[in-house]
This record gives structure tokens, C-alpha cells and sequence, in this order.
């Protein structure tokens, strides 16, 4: 087992000078955390990162930390781990951000005696300002050895003002999957809605968002399941009819994706038991006939 983590204020080396990496060093150094330097694969993006958080671009042997951030791509971790390995004292911990990883493309640091964690932020993070600003009150799915994490809670809820989760390193990808159903399904879904709109030269977004917004909220005071509405679970099958019509004769490439958006709302509300199975064969029996 390493060494007792490193106690606070920290002394910070970001690996990897992409979004979630730029942003999380941004917010520990505004805790007053210290961040030595930092490296990327492309110069370019190290001075650019250097510049933003007031520190030195550098190669990667004369970093030096108590925590390793590291910003890279999932399937550059470990390669960059076995580079890493050297430069890593006893006791100092190392995370990545992906989501669907463990602590496993970390082994590597088992022989500096150094503590692996994978921290992963379940948040969507276009570009570093806008990292910044959602960070802060976003959920963490955190894995790392059990003597690890309290000091991962302390670092996420205390210091980053976000909900630490511990996840099972094997549940790693299932976790993952929950983030990614729900962050890219909202935007296919809005893409959508959005695209049925521009047949009628409707401002889309405009219609739209607002819409989304209620949605999302309605599902966060009331549950998600309990939060569905509209024909499927009020078993309208005149009006689902009447959509398909109008599908197939303004936006008949749209129907495959209408069908299938249905199909799920149709899922979850039987599982919900917010529609009975009459219902359920009713409203199927229209989506099975879309294309007739
Ligand atoms: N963005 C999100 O919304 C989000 C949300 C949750 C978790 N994550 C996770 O956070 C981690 C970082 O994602 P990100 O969105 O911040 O990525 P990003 O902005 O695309 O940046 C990734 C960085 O990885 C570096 N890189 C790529 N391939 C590399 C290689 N083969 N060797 C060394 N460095 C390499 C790039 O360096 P150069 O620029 O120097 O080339 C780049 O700066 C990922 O594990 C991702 O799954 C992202």
C-alpha cells in the first residue's frame, strides 16, 4: 500500500492540456492549490494552457506534483502512464477523467507507490470557460483503492464543490453508459425535433429549448419515469396516427427516428406502469404500421 495521500494545499501537474483537465486545474488553483507546470502532446496546447493558468509550459521530466491530472483521451492513458511512471513520488496520486475507466490503465503506478483514482466528471464539457462554470454542483464517479477515497470525497465535494460517487471499478462502463444514454440522447432527440421544424421554417431552437428545459426540470422535481406526457401515455392512438401522416408526407426521412424515439417512451412508460398493456399493443400497433 503507498504512503498517506498528500494533505491540502496541493502542488498540481496537469498531463494532457485538453478541456476537463484545463478546467479542473483552473478551479484547484482558485482554491489555492499550486500548479507546477504543465505538459501536452501538442506545444501548442500546453502554452495555451500555460497561459490560462498562470503557469509554465513543460516537458514532461521536469514536472514535478502531488497530484497528476491527467487531460488525455481514454485511449492514451496508459501509454502515458508507463511515461509518467518516473517522474511520480511515493504517496502522490494520479487520476484521469474517463468515464467508462477504472484505476486498471493506472497499474502502472503501483511501483512508484503511488495511488491510482479515476475521476470522472458527469457533465458535458464543450469548451474549458464552460467546464468551469458547470463543474461546480456536477456529480464525480469516483474509483480508486478504498484507504483512497476519502481523500478523493475531500477533493471533489470540498475543494471542486462537487457529489462524489464511489463506483465499483468493474461497473466503470455501465456508469458510463448512464452519462452518455442520457447527455447524447437529449441531443438527438432535440436534433430531432429541431430538424421536423425546419420543414415549417419555424425557429427551432427557439421553440424547442424552452421545452427541453421544462422537460428536464419536470424530470428532476419528479422523477423521470412520472414525468412523461403526450399521446403515448394518455394511449392516443388517433394523434400518433396523425403524426405519422404528417411525417410521411413533410419529413419522411424523420419517421425511423420518430418510431423509435416512440418505441423507448413506450418502454419506459410500461415499465413505469404508467400505461397498462392494452394500451401498450395499441399504441404499437400504429408505430408497426408507420411505414403502411
Ligand atoms: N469533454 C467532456 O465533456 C468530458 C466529460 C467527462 C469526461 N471527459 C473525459 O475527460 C478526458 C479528457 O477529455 P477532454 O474532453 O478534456 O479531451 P480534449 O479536450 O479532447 O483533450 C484531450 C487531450 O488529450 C491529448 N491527447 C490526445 N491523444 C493523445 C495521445 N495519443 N497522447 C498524448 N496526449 C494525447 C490532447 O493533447 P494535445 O492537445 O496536446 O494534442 C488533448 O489536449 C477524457 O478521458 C474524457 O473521456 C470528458
Amino acid at each position: 500500500m503507498p504512503p498517506s495521500p498528500p494533505s491540502f494545499p496541493l502542488e498540481l501537474a496537469l498531463v494532457g492540456a485538453g478541456r476537463v483537465g484545463t478546467a479542473v486545474a483552473r478551479l484547484l488553483a482558485r482554491r489555492g492549490h499550486r500548479i507546477s507546470g504543465v505538459w501536452s502532446r501538442t506545444p501548442g496546447s500546453a502554452e495555451r494552457a500555460a497561459v490560462e493558468l498562470s503557469t509554465r509550459a513543460a516537458p514532461l521530466e521536469e514536472l514535478s506534483g502531488d497530484l497528476w491530472l491527467m487531460g488525455v483521451t481514454d485511449d492514451a492513458i496508459a501509454s502515458l502512464a508507463t511515461r509518467l511512471v518516473s517522474r511520480v513520488h511515493a504517496g502522490a496520486v494520479v487520476c484521469h477523467f474517463a468515464g467508462a475507466l477504472g484505476t486498471a490503465p493506472l497499474r502502472a503506478f503501483d511501483a512508484a507507490e503511488a495511488w491510482g483514482c479515476a475521476l470522472h466528471p458527469v457533465q458535458s464539457c464543450p469548451e474549458v470557460a464552460v467546464a468551469v462554470r458547470r463543474l461546480p454542483g456536477s456529480a464525480w464517479g469516483v474509483t480508486c483503492a478504498p484507504p483512497l477515497e476519502r481523500w478523493c470525497r475531500a477533493l471533489i465535494e470540498d475543494e471542486l464543490e462537487g457529489l462524489a460517487v464511489v463506483v465499483d471499478e468493474g461497473d466503470r462502463p455501465l456508469w458510463h453508459a448512464a452519462a452518455v444514454t442520457v447527455a447524447n440522447g437529449i441531443s438527438a432527440l432535440m436534433s430531432t425535433g429541431e430538424t421536423m421544424l425546419e420543414a415549417l421554417a419555424a425557429p427551432a431552437r427557439d421553440v424547442l429549448a424552452p421545452l427541453a428545459g421544462g422537460a428536464l426540470e419536470n424530470a428532476r422535481e419528479r422523477g423521470a419515469a412520472a414525468s412523461l406526457t403526450g399521446p403515448i401515455v394518455r394511449g392516443d392512438a388517433a394523434v400518433i396516427a396523425r403524426h405519422l401522416e404528417a411525417l410521411r408526407q413533410r419529413a419522411p426521412g424523420l419517421l425511423p427516428a420518430y418510431v423509435a424515439a416512440s418505441r423507448l417512451v413506450l418502454v419506459r412508460a410500461r415499465d413505469a406502469g404508467r400505461i397498462g398493456d392494452d394500451t401498450s399493443l395499441q399504441v404499437a400497433e400504429v408505430l408497426d404500421r408507420a411505414w403502411s
